[in-house]
């Protein structure tokens, strides 16, 4: 949080199925990995462009919910389904150590593109709307901080002493 290159519009990606796009595919996956995270966008390893990657196997605070499929998703278009909102905890690679209280909408479709250029489209509510909404983001200069409305629920791990709260 700070650097400029998380405050950028991305760009659009242009060619799918390039070995420039692998590359950046392998390295967010180890970083995602190596972070313990349950999603990642290019522009958090200082790449602009519009690209995001996500999946979860289970949660415990959703542990209704069905877990989240491992997903490519590449110049993505979001839409609101119905108006509902639902707030929740989220922490971010980007923003170590801290966890906020965000609001997001609970349902919506999501389209986009996989890494071979296949379009896809979802429909997807709960935690999984919250983490694609979360990467999404990303994408557009946003940090879930900028969507706090009561501070009072934003602030260190240690000191908020919350159950598991996965890093999106
Ligand atoms: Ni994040």
């Amino acid at each position: 949080m700070g650097d400029p290159r998380l405050l950028r519009i991305a760009q659009p990606v242009k060619e799918f199925g390039t070995t420039q796009l692998a590359e950046l595919l392998s390295d967010m996956r180890d970083t995602m990995a190596h972070l313990d995270g349950a999603g990642l966008a290019a522009p958090q390893i200082g790449v602009d462009l519009r690209v995001v990657i996500f999946g979860c196997q289970s949660n415990p605070r959703y542990p209704d919910a069905p877990p989240i499929p491992e997903t490519v998703l590449i110049n993505p278009e979001l839409t609101p389904f119905g108006d509902e909102e639902e707030e929740g905890w989220e922490g971010c690679l980007s923003v170590p150590g801290l966890r906020g209280w965000v609001p997001r909408w609970k349902r919506l479709y999501y389209a986009g593109f996989d890494e071979t250029g296949r379009r896809f489209e979802r429909r997807v509510e709960g935690f999984h709307a919250r983490v694609v909404q979360h990467e999404c983001d990303h994408l557009d200069g946003v940090l879930y901080p900028m969507r706090v409305r009561d501070f009072t629920r934003f602030g260190f791990v240690e000191a908020l002493n919350l159950p598991g709260v996965v890093e999106e």
